[in-house]
């Protein structure tokens, strides 16, 4: 038998795409790939977000952030982002679909307009993000693409923004059978609550801290889930260690995955 073709790329990736990364889980994880040596692409439709996130200080870094445009519901951007980022570093290693956008409502309040969006950023960019990067992989000895889903693809919750992260770990395995081949493995990282702009938006600040002490109740672990417990998910899913570890959802959320959402 040959040598799988998966073991034949470095022992640390040296590029990667990070999508959302002007955001605080994509900050963290690109700064976490840094830190690894990667130099990362952190990719946003925020691009002040993207270089303020590229700019902040990285203790120990041995990789370069460098911050670009994307907005992942178009699929021109997409392609622009996949097609630039690989000319001027030479290959991507790493996908990670991290940009999301947040749609709370019930089924009554959900709009066409908001299934709409949520499913052109959530799920159709990042399956069009990691097409425009097959070209590379087949040049290249493999890759790994880590998704952003979210520990609500078990619970139910909001069905827009649940459906969408369903459908992405759905993607997840897609990807994970059909690019297995090339050598490129495919996983999911299912996050619980955590603290960021994403769950501060539309709530104040007593709204919040009931929500946060809510989660921490039905958390096992009893904990808060950090960035940095998701950015160490990913990086180890990135790296070679990971290299037999294909079309899997890695909860990181202290557990809170075996309990049903709060009300
Ligand atoms: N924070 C949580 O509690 C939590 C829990 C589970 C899963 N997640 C997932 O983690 C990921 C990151 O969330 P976060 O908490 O860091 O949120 P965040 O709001 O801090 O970051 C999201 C980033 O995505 C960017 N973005 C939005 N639309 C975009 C588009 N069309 N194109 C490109 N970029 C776009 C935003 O500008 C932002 O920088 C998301 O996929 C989210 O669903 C978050």
């Amino acid at each position: 038998m040959g040598v799988p073709v998966n073991d034949r790329r470095p022992a640390t990736p040296r590029t990667a795409i990070v999508t959302g990364g002007g955001g605080a889980l994509g900050s963290a994880i690109g700064h976490r790939l840094a830190q690894d040596g990667v130099t990362v692409v952190l990719a946003d439709i925020d691009l002040d977000a993207a270089e303020r996130a590229a700019a902040e200080p990285a203790p120990g870094s041995g990789g370069a952030l460098l911050a670009r445009h994307v907005d992942m519901a178009d699929p021109a951007s997409v392609r622009r982002l996949a097609d630039e980022a690989a000319a001027e570093l030479g290959g991507i290693n790493v996908i990670v679909n991290n940009a999301a956008i947040q749609r709370r409502g019930g089924l009554r309040d959900a709009r066409a307009a908001d299934w709409d969006a949520a499913l052109a950023v959530n799920l159709r960019g990042p399956a069009l993000l990691c097409a425009a990067a097959v070209p590379y992989w087949e040049r290249q000895a493999g890759g790994s693409v880590v998704n952003i889903a979210s520990r609500v693809w078990l619970s139910g919750g909001p069905p827009v923004y649940v459906a969408a992260k369903a459908g992405l770990v759905g993607l997840t395995r897609s990807l994970a059978t059909e690019l297995g081949p090339l050598g490129v493995t495919a996983n999911a990282v299912a996050p619980g609550f955590v603290p960021t702009e994403f769950t501060r938006a539309g709530r104040d600040a007593a709204e919040l801290a009931e929500l946060a002490e809510r989660n921490r109740r039905i958390t096992p672990l009893d904990r808060v889930t950090e960035p940095a417990d998701v950015a160490n998910a990913v990086a180890f899913l990135a790296s070679a260690q990971a290299r037999c570890i294909t079309g899997e959802i890695l909860h990181v959320c202290g557990g809170a995955q075996l309990a049903p959402l709060p009300g």
